[in-house]
């Protein structure tokens, strides 16, 4: 799960603003080594190193996850203080270069896959007990994860220069000084460690996001981390404080929404290790976030759509799950069949909110399709404290007695939005075969390498003119 990229335009500063917040932040930190360490891992916990950096199954911070990006699969690399395949002969001003200004020791630009330019926001301090962290508690481990080699020409690792230079921010996180200290503290968690808008900013034609449209919504390949701004219809402007911390602590309000996939991992991994005080810093800051209305979300916001419907009169009888015994099987039937189970015959969910309601729920209510057919598929996995929430996916092998066809999914999620949710959203089975297979591709690829092959040949032809010339 891989997101990219990144820019913001930071505010103006007075220096008297920046001293009062950095005391705000740093209050107690004269820099003893045992504290940095300490705070580097809480450092390491808010800013989720650990979700990119480890594969599953794999050591901590050994790096190798493989990452699915528009551009094609990344890895992640090992950052234990391995000499020979970690980070360990980084000094600190390698280290903060990786980190904020996403070039690694060797001087090669790293791609923005590693969220530098969220990262760039972050305090001096920050890096420094990072790096403490990292150099002192982080367990070494002695192996080469696999390496990137990305489709020409995204595999010239110079050609990422250019984008910095346009969407790089280059100055740490520059409090606000109208705003109170909490307020500044949750920006800043939000823009830099915590990078929510990695993930819920939309990204422009060249993948940078759209600071104009910060936290409204952005499609993650299969998934869709839907619009978080303040507006009341679009976005959660009708949370509480309470809502939004328990969400980030939980992943799951029972009649509001669940987290799955990148959000379930940043709650297990990461937020819901966050302090009360962070938690409430985050929940002020969102509150007062620029609104962004998306047209296609109406008049009613996703949170409040659809009703407990029974279907069970309609399928009564024992009729088969999926459409091999049955072609004309009905979106009702596939709902009883496999889903009614858990969320129950009127997809009120269990009593103790465990399975949740399918209305009243993000997802169902959502004007896109795409999370529906995306947890359809792939399923709920997220460990909070002691407490698992599993669902199972659908979109196994082909001879899984579970597994669920393209068109099956479609009916299927046509039905719960009609049914549950928001009325009239359109869903085909060649949406879900493309979120089957990972989301929409970038055409940005095939665009680069037109255009590099008419640079080339208009290379090619001033050779030859030249050529020519010399000859004659
Ligand atoms: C969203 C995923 C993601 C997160 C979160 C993330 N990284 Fe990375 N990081 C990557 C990827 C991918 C690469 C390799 C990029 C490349 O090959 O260009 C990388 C590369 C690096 C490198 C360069 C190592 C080298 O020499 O190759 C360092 C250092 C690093 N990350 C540190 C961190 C730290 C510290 C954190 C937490 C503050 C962090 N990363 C969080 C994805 C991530
Ligand atoms: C790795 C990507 C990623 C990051 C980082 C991330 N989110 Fe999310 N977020 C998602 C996805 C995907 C969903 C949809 C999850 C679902 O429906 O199962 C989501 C859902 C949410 C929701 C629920 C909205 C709804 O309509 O269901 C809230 C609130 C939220 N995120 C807030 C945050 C905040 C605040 C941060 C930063 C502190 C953050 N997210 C960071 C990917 C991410
Ligand atoms: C074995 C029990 C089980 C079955 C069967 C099941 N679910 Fe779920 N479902 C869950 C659990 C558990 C959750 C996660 C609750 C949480 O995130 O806290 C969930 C979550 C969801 C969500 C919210 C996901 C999100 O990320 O916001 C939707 C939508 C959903 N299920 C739809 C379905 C549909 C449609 C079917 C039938 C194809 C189905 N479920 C079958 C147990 C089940």
């Amino acid at each position: 799960m891989a997101k990219m990229m990144h820019s913001r335009l930071p505010d103006r500063i007075t220096l008297l603003g920046a001293f009062c917040t950095s005391i705000f932040l740093y209050g107690t930190a004269s820099a003893q080594s045992d504290g940095s360490t300490d705070r580097g891992a809480y450092i390491a916990v808010t800013s989720d190193c650990v979700a990119c950096h480890t594969a599953p199954g794999g050591k901590p911070f050994s790096g190798g996850l493989a990452m699915k990006t528009p551009l094609g699969t990344m890895y992640s690399t090992n950052i234990t203080p391995s000499r020979t395949f970690g980070i360990g002969d980084y000094s600190e001003a390698d280290f903060s270069r990786a980190v904020r200004k996403g070039i690694r020791k060797d001087g090669r630009n790293l791609y923005p896959a590693m969220p530098y330019t969220a990262y760039s926001y972050m305090t001096d301090q920050d890096v420094h007990d990072l790096y403490v962290y990292f150099m002192k508690s982080v367990q070494s481990v002695e192996s080469a994860p696999s390496k990137t080699s990305l489709p020409f020409p995204m595999n010239i690792r110079g050609s990422m220069m250019f984008w910095n230079v346009l969407f790089r921010n280059d100055r740490t996180f520059q409090p606000d000084p109208s705003r109170s200290s909490e307020w500044n503290r949750g920006a800043y968690l939000a823009q830099g460690p915590a990078h929510c808008g990695t993930c819920h900013t939309p990204r422009g034609f060249l993948m940078q996001e759209k600071s104009s449209k910060d936290l409204s919504g952005a499609s993650l390949g299969a998934w869709y981390a839907p619009n978080i701004t303040s507006d009341k219809i679009s976005g959660i402007g009708n949370w509480s404080r309470e809502n939004i911390k328990t969400y980030l602590k939980t992943g799951h309000i029972d009649g509001l929404a669940q987290a799955a996939d990148g959000m379930g991992e940043a709650v297990e991994h990461s937020f819901q290790h966050l302090t009360d005080a962070d938690l409430n810093a985050l929940a002020t800051y969102l509150a007062t976030t620029k609104p962004v209305r998306d047209p296609a979300d109406g008049e009613v916001s996703r949170f409040v759509l659809g009703k407990p419907t029974s279907s069970a009169d309609e399928v009564r009888g024992g009729r088969p799950i999926r459409s091999d015994d049955n072609p004309n099987i009905s979106g009702a039937e596939l709902f009883m069949g496999n889903c009614a189970s858990c969320h129950n015959y009127r997809a009120q969910g269990s009593r103790d909110g465990y399975y949740p309601s399918l209305w009243h729920n993000s997802v169902t209510g959502a004007s896109s399709p795409d999370n529906l057919i995306a947890t359809i598929l792939f399923g709920v996995d997220r460990h909070v404290s002691d407490a698992e929430a599993f669902m199972p996916g659908f979109g196994g092998k082909k001879t899984d007695a579970t597994q669920l066809n393209d068109s099956e999914i479609a009916k299927l999620s046509k039905y719960i939005f009609d049914t549950y949710g928001r009325k009239n959203v359109s869903v085909s089975a060649s949406q879900v075969a493309l979120i089957r297979h990972g989301g929409a591709r970038s055409p940005l690829l095939v665009l680069i390498r037109v255009g590099m092959a008419a640079g080339a040949i208009l290379l090619a032809l001033g050779c030859f003119w030249r050529v020519r010339k010399i000859v004659k």
